[in-house]
C-alpha cells in the first residue's frame, strides 16, 4: 500500500507572519506522518522559519531549486542549500515554472538528479495544456513528459521519486479533472515507469493530482486506485482547509 501525501503548494503567497500563523494553527493536528505524508512548499526565504516550527508531523518542500551545485547563478537556490537548512522536498517542473520561467524537460531532468544527489524528494509535475487535451492526446503527452523527467534515473531512486499529474487546464481555475480523467492519466504515468523499469518498481512511486483540489473534491480523487494523494495550491493556503484535507486522507487511509 503507498502512503498518501498531501502536499501544499503555496506558490507566492505569505507573508512571514502569514506563514508562522498558519504553522501554529495546524502543527497540534496534523495527522501521524506514518499514516499520512504532509508537505508545505513555501517561498525560499520562509523555509528555514518554518523547518524551525515543522513539528513531528509537518515535513518541509522548496517550489524549485537549481540543477547545478553552486556557481555564478544569481537568484537562484542550490540543492545543497535546501538540504543544509533541513528542507526535505522540492517541486520539480511546475507547469508554471515551464511556462514563465522557460524550464524544459531537460532541466527538470537535470534537477531531478541533483535533487536525489542531496536527499530531497522531487515531486515532478507532468500535465497537459488543453489543447492537446482536445486534441485526446493527453496520455503520449504525459507519457513523454514522464521519460524525459526520469531519463536516466536508477531503478533504487525510483522509490523516492514522487509525481504529480497536474492538467495545466485545471490549475487555478476550479475546473478539476474527474476523479476518472485524473485516474486515467495517472495510471497512463505508472505504466510509463513500469516501461522503463518494471511493474513491481511502477507500482511503488506515488503518483499524486494536482489541479484545483479543494477539500470538496479531494475525497473523490484520492480514492480513485491509481491517485496516492494530492499537490494542492489555493485550498492549502488556509490552515482550515489544510487540515480538512488532510483529515479527508486519513479516514481515507484507515
Ligand atoms: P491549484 O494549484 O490547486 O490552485 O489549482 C495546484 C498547483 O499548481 O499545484
Amino acid at each position: 500500500m503507498r502512503k498518501v501525501v498531501i502536499a501544499g503548494n503555496w506558490k507566492m503567497f505569505k507573508t512571514r507572519d502569514e506563514a508562522l500563523q498558519f504553522i501554529y494553527n495546524v502543527n497540534m493536528e496534523i495527522p501521524n506522518r506514518e499514516i499520512v505524508e504532509s508537505v508545505i512548499c513555501a517561498q525560499a526565504p520562509l523555509l528555514r522559519d518554518l523547518v524551525k516550527r515543522q513539528g513531528d508531523n509537518l515535513r518541509i518542500g522548496a517550489q524549485n531549486m537549481h540543477e547545478k551545485t553552486e556557481g555564478a547563478y544569481t537568484g537562484e537556490v542550490s540543492a545543497a542549500l535546501l538540504e543544509n537548512i533541513g528542507v526535505q522536498y522540492v517541486i520539480i517542473g511546475h507547469s508554471e515554472r515551464r511556462e514563465h520561467f522557460q524550464e524544459t524537460d531537460e532541466s527538470v531532468n537535470k534537477k531531478l538528479h541533483q535533487a536525489l544527489r542531496y536527499d530531497l524528494r522531487p515531486i515532478v509535475c507532468v500535465g497537459e495544456p488543453l489543447s492537446v487535451r482536445e486534441k485526446g492526446e493527453t496520455d503520449s503527452y504525459v507519457e513523454r513528459q514522464t521519460e524525459k523527467a526520469l531519463a536516466g534515473l536508477k531503478a533504487d531512486e525510483m522509490e523516492d521519486v514522487i509525481i504529480a499529474y497536474e492538467p495545466i487546464w485545471a490549475i487555478g481555475t476550479g475546473k478539476t479533472a474527474t476523479p476518472e480523467m485524473a485516474n486515467d492519466a495517472t495510471r497512463t504515468i505508472r505504466e510509463t515507469i513500469g516501461r522503463i523499469h518494471d511493474a513491481g518498481i511502477a507500482d511503488k512511486v506515488r503518483i499524486l493530482y494536482g489541479g484545483s483540489v479543494n477539500t470538496e473534491n479531494i475525497g473523490d480523487l484520492i480514492a480513485k486506485e491509481e491517485i496516492d494523494g494530492a499537490l494542492v495550491g489555493g485550498a492549502s493556503l488556509s490552515s482550515k482547509n489544510f487540515l480538512r484535507m488532510l483529515a479527508i486522507a486519513q479516514e481515507h487511509v484507515t
